[in-house]
């Protein structure tokens, strides 16, 4: 089985980074590159956690003009992360050019192209919110109508919450990929996360990768917390 783990790292700086990825990176899959991360630390970063051998995911929910979506997503390339994230309210032109760029840009390299995940409806907003910008006001609606669009403009995967899994298992084909955040194992604190499962329970729904952060960065032993995690999937 590949290790569906990917801690977020969630950390204000590159040595932060650095230390925890170094700790725990024998025990997970993937190390996820956020916006508050690559804001303070910029590129160098990816560079740095690539070097270690393990596996990016840059989580920069690209949401732009097709043309400047393609060549941020090129750039994503060449910095020779794994997967990365983009908008799908940005629309199918956007998502097409994404995910064309992506293959075009890894060609180029020599590399595989990154898995470019869509993003749905963000958890934090709820129905009126949805309603109040001018969207569908059934969250579940526009979460499905959303991750169809998606596979129809050519994307090979989702990031949903893990109450979404099961649902978006129906609709999409049995091949694209889902990642989903919102994790607890139960012997940590939910923190803001309303609505979480635990690891094992999120893969057996269908998820694919898991999105871990302050279950295991926040441990008082995040390279145990892990493998503990770890193990509690197989
Ligand atoms: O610490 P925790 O496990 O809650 O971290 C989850 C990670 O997944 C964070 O980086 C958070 O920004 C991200 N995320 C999330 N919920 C979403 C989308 C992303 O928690 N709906």
């Amino acid at each position: 089985m590949r290790n569906p783990i990917i801690v977020a790292l969630d950390v204000p700086s590159a040595d932060q980074a650095i230390a925890l990825a170094e700790q725990v990176a024998p025990a997970v899959g993937a190390f996820k590159i956020g916006k508050e991360l690559f804001t303070a630390a910029g590129p160098d970063v990816v560079r740095k956690i690539r070097a270690t051998g393990a596996s990016v995911f840059l989580d920069l929910k690209f949401h732009d003009i097709p043309n400047t979506v393609a060549k941020a997503v090129a750039s994503a390339v060449r910095l020779d992360v794994q997967m990365l994230t983009i908008h799908t309210s940005g629309g199918p032109a956007m998502m097409r050019a994404a995910e064309e760029s992506a293959q075009k840009a890894a060609l180029q390299a020599g590399r595989a192209a990154p898995l470019v995940l869509g993003v749905t409806v963000l958890t934090s907003m709820d129905g009126n919110e949805l309603s109040a910008i001018g969207y569908e006001g059934n969250v579940g609606r526009q979460v499905e109508r959303l991750a169809q669009l998606a596979m129809e403009s050519g994307l090979r995967g989702l990031v949903c919450s893990p109450l979404e899994i099961a649902a978006l298992r129906q609709i999409i084909p049995s091949h694209a990929q889902l990642v989903t955040p919102g994790i607890r194992t139960g012997a940590e604190q939910a923190d803001d996360q309303k609505r979480t499962l635990t690891p094992r329970e999120a893969m057996d729904a269908g998820a694919s990768w898991l999105v871990i952060g302050r279950p295991i960065y926040a441990a008082p032993n995040p390279r145990e917390a892990a493998e503990k995690i770890l193990a509690s999937l197989t």
